[in-house]
């Protein structure tokens, strides 16, 4: 078989952001995109010849399309083995499973996260490294500096390998192994959740769930570990199908995208749990009937519980949040008596602690949870976590949370996003709060006063490394603060993130809504921000 090398010229937009490389899918098509970007990951490794790649996506359009193009290229950069989900589908957290139980060299994940697909929506592409994590920035960075300066990539000249025939073939002399999809990743989940007693608790008449799988990926592995092996009723799991545009909608699960799983929730006679997943399976959200669970609150719950779940049950090791996410988690660890590690947003910056084994629990506030059972956040794992603990509990989902609140006090929490603000008012914007951050020190603004703001600079404790520039925050010296910062996934203009946060010690203070704890704050953002002003926007497009 013949290898062909391919000219090419470099594109000047291939810079990874939060997590991988998002683009349109018409820019993913346009001549040598792919291609492109794929040789710069390659390229940008060392020693991988002979080895296993893990190949997999959420199914999104253009999904097997890009894994027959990535498989040719596997094969003419002398990799020994790809493993690959049937039909190219693979969840985030179940190939990170995958690269870590069959030491693969890494991973090319195929997702454009919680963002709309189809051929009209986004796509995405994303390194793994042996960990099964997502790379971190110096790999990253490799990547973006080779594929400013690419001249030319390798392919194989093969036929399409069958992607939804399980089993063994050759492209080239490198093999293809098409793998069941769910398998390692359910059983990974059974050995650290009490699987008897999530079965007692769903099959037992008086409680029932409801998981939405939003057309996307988490559908088949919803079915199998939910239904067929944990004993819930057929139709616990609900728009289980995955299909490539995701029937249409916006595959994030947040009260705004999955209105279908909270109309169910707040119904009349609702179920007594549910839970939603996003498009490559990582995210998560949780529902209690007519009760919302923050993200943030939810990390903090599940670290104030692991003693009672049996993969944590012998101790955390410490927990790690990324810096916009809620202070809740901190004041478990400082119970417990525990390190609290505080990281830029994304996943890959928890890498590094997992496997020094600082960290056992992260979370971020953007619906992502996990541990160190793989390296990415992880939907399912978390509504198992949220099983385990309310078949041992015996409680509903509110009553855990207004326990907790108890115990620990509230963090009211929300965030407000300013979708598709043009990229040089957003920038123009963020300037301009760097260059009062030296003013504010000591102000007061109203009962508010505060004790310190900077622009969030995280130095790796494992490996040194410096992230600078990871959002404006301006700390209050009641514990409240607001924090700014810029997405890096985003496809469409800039959007602009503001995390608002205030903590409330009284019980008899719990009940309120957190827009209206938070009111005082959202305007004082405004004040010191110039929101309005900046991104020309009347209000923020998504609250969560
Ligand atoms: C967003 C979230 C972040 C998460 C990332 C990938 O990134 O805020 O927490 O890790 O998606 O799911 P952002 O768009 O804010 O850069
Ligand atoms: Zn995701």
């Amino acid at each position: 078989m013949n290898i062909k090398i391919v000219s090419t010229q470099p594109f000047a937009d291939q810079k990874p952001g939060t997590s991988g490389l998002r683009k349109r899918v018409t820019v993913f098509q346009e001549l040598h995109y792919l291609e492109n970007f794929v040789q710069s990951i390659f390229d940008s490794l060392e020693g991988y010849q002979g080895q296993t790649l893990v190949v997999g996506g959420d199914g999104r359009y253009y999904n097997r399309q890009a894994i027959q193009t990535i498989l040719k290229m596997a094969a003419a950069n002398e990799f020994g083995r790809v493993l690959v989900g049937q039909g190219g589908v693979l969840s985030t957290p179940a190939a990170s499973c995958i690269i870590r139980k069959n030491q693969a060299f890494g991973g090319i994940i195929l997702s454009a996260s919680h963002n709309p697909g189809g051929p009209e929506g986004d796509f995405g592409i994303k390194y793994n490294i042996s960990n099964g994590g997502p790379a971190p920035e110096k790999v990253t960075e490799a990547i973006y500096a080779r594929s400013k300066t690419i001249t030319a990539y390798r392919i194989l000249e093969a036929a399409d390998v069958n992607l939804d025939q399980l089993g063994t073939s050759q492209v080239g002399s490198m093999t293809v192994q098409v793998i069941d999809s769910v398998t390692d990743y359910a059983q990974l989940m059974e050995s650290l959740f009490d699987f008897d007693r999530i079965h007692h608790l769903l099959t037992s008449g008086s409680f029932r769930m409801c998981m939405d799988s939003l057309h996307a990926v988490t559908g088949p592995y919803a079915h199998a570990i939910f239904e067929q092996r944990l004993g819930a009723p057929a139709g616990t799991v609900i728009n289980g199908i995955p299909l490539e545009d995701f029937g249409g909608g916006h595959p994030d699960p947040n009260l705004v995208y999955a209105h279908e799983l909270v109309d169910i929730l707040y119904g009349e006679q609702g179920p007594d749990f549910g839970a939603a997943s996003d498009g490559d399976g990582d995210r998560n959200m949780i529902l209690g009937r007519k009760f919302f669970v923050t993200p943030s609150d939810s990390l903090a719950i599940i670290a104030a519980n692991a003693n009672i779940v049996p993969g944590y049950s012998s101790g955390l090791a410490g927990v790690a949040r990324s810096m916009p996410t809620s202070q809740a988690v901190d004041r478990v660890a400082a119970h417990i008596g525990i390190d609290c590690y505080e990281t830029p947003t994304g996943w890959k910056f928890f890498g590094n602690l997992l496997d020094a084994n600082k960290a056992t629990l992260c979370g971020e506030e953007s619906f992502g949870t996990g541990s160190n059972h793989i390296r990415e956040k992880d939907g399912l794992w978390a509504v198992l976590f949220w099983l385990n603990i309310l078949a041992v509990r015996q409680q509903s989902v509110e009553q855990i949370v207004q326990e907790h609140w108890k115990t620990y006090g509230r963090n009211y929490y929300s965030r407000h996003d300013y979708e598709e603000v043009d990229t040089e008012r957003a920038n123009n914007l963020i300037t301009n709060l760097r260059s009062l951050i030296p003013t504010l020190k000591g102000k007061q603004f109203g009962r508010y006063q505060v004790e310190y703001s900077d622009d969030f600079s995280y130095t790796d404790p494992v490996d040194g490394s410096v992230s600078q520039k990871q959002g404006v925050r301006i700390l209050f010296t009641d514990g409240s603060r607001i924090v700014f910062r810029l997405s890096g996934t985003g496809t469409q203009g800039a959007t602009l993130r503001l995390y608002l946060e205030s903590y409330e010690p009284d019980p008899a203070n719990h009940a309120l809504d957190p827009q209206q704890a938070l009111a005082t704050l959202i305007t004082l953002s405004d004040e010191i921000a110039q929101i309005h002003h900046f991104t020309g926007l009347e209000k923020p497009t998504v609250i969560t």
